[in-house]
């Protein structure tokens, strides 16, 4: 197989340009934060227009990614009273790795568009913030940089599998050398959602993807070019594939059903990523507040479940650990909070969820993650 080549030796000349014209926010500061709906006003401040757009915007008439925060309301939390609520504690385990609270990051591409600095600046962020990030495939820097800001912290690695199973076993062994705990194998993404914003943009990424270099350089590219140069013919048999060359619990991420949580189950799969991609992909699709008390009945506790989309609270995060999930993956937020604080922005984040989750906990009488998991919410069946 031909040696890899650089970023440059890959890229064009007009490539190259593109990369340089890109200018975007380099940021390094704690933020106060009152909420994470303000982050996102003020981070369409400091964003390009086309950089913002592809993070903030969703697919179609954008019902799915609007349903996915509203959705939470269809459940409510019933407070207890009279208990010692004294010291409570979100700390929680995953495959050995001890994390200060059940959220997480969730695999974002192109960190590049926020921040200058890009996924280091995240991945010391969240270590600082003693959780999980979770690499994205289309990560703007080397996995070595990554893994090095990371400074140890647990970080996992969402993949988009090539074409060629070649190429596959390199990016697999170069996650390896680098140190992740698990894949994530990104199952409702073949084929991208519709776009519209990205259309009106005329948006194409303006930075490189150095971990697929060898399948997509990713300059220049339209996210359907992207998604199209991956492997958009997925089976369980890639699940097993990744299992047993990796030797990593795999995720199944995308899982929305019942009948995808047993196959992924019997295909070996390591754990369970219950999302909608945060509405980017098929819109009209279940939120995913809804999919998780589904997929969390089926896999009844036989495997580790991850959700995401839409989580903008602690109470958010409250209902979906009450709802059968391990562990809450935040997109948006992290990358809204990077853009206007850089690593010191990200930990403001994760504190900030991490204060609102603390609060919702002793309001509701619970103490401990495994407390909030015996929670039963009750159904609010009324529209608004
Ligand atoms: C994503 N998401 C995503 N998922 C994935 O598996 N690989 C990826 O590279 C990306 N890239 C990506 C870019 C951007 C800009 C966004 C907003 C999202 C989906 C992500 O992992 C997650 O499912 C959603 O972002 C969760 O919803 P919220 O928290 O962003 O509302
Ligand atoms: C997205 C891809 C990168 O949602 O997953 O933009």
């Amino acid at each position: 197989m031909e040696p890899k080549k650089s970023l440059d030796e890959v890229t064009t000349k007009n490539e190259q340009e593109s990369t340089a014209s890109y200018q975007t926010s380099d940021a390094e500061k704690p933020l106060d934060i009152i909420n994470v709906y303000d982050l996102e006003k003020e981070a369409s401040k400091v964003i390009p227009k086309g950089g913002y757009d592809y993070i903030s915007s969703g697919a179609g008439d954008l019902w799915t990614i609007e349903q996915n925060i509203k959705s939470f309301n269809h459940k409510t939390i019933v407070p207890r009273v009279l208990r010692n609520i004294e010291y409570p504690d979100q700390s929680t385990s995953i495959f050995g790795d001890k994390i200060s609270t059940p959220i997480i990051m969730a695999p974002v591409a192109a960190h590049g568009l926020a921040n200058s600095k890009g996924e280091p600046a995240t991945a010391k962020g969240i270590a600082d913030a003693k959780t999980i990030m979770t690499i994205s495939s289309y990560a703007n820097k080397p996995f070595k940089e990554i893994s090095e800001a990371g400074q140890g912290a647990p970080q996992w690695f969402q993949f988009y599998m090539s074409k060629d199973d070649g190429i596959n076993r390199d990016i697999l062994d170069e996650a390896k050398a680098n140190g992740v705990k698990a894949i994530v194998l990104t199952a409702d993404a073949t084929v991208g959602g519709n776009r519209e914003a990205d259309k009106r943009n005329g948006f194409v990424f303006p930075l490189g993807m150095p971990i697929v270099q060898a399948y997509q350089t990713g300059v220049g590219q339209t996210m359907d070019a992207v998604y199209g140069s991956s492997k958009q013919i997925l089976s369980p048999k890639d699940v097993e594939f990744i299992a047993a060359y990796s030797g990593l619990p795999v995720f199944v991420k995308g899982v929305q059903t019942a009948e995808d949580a047993h196959i992924s189950i019997e295909s070996g799969a390591g754990g369970i990523w219950v999302t909608n991609h945060g509405g980017r992909q098929l819109d009209g699709g279940m939120p995913a507040f809804e999919s998780l008390q589904i997929v969390a009945e089926e896999v009844n506790k036989r495997l580790p479940i991850v959700f995401d989309s839409g989580v903008r609270r602690g109470q958010h995060v409250f209902k979906a650990l009450a709802s059968g999930a391990d562990l809450i993956g935040i997109g948006r937020p992290v990358i809204y909070a990077l853009a206007l604080g850089g690593a010191q922005g990200v930990t403001s984040v994760f504190d900030w969820f991490k204060a609102e989750l603390e609060k919702t906990m002793q309001l509701a009488g619970t103490k401990t993650v495994e407390d909030i998991k015996k929670v039963k919410l009750q159904n609010y069946p009324y529209s608004y």
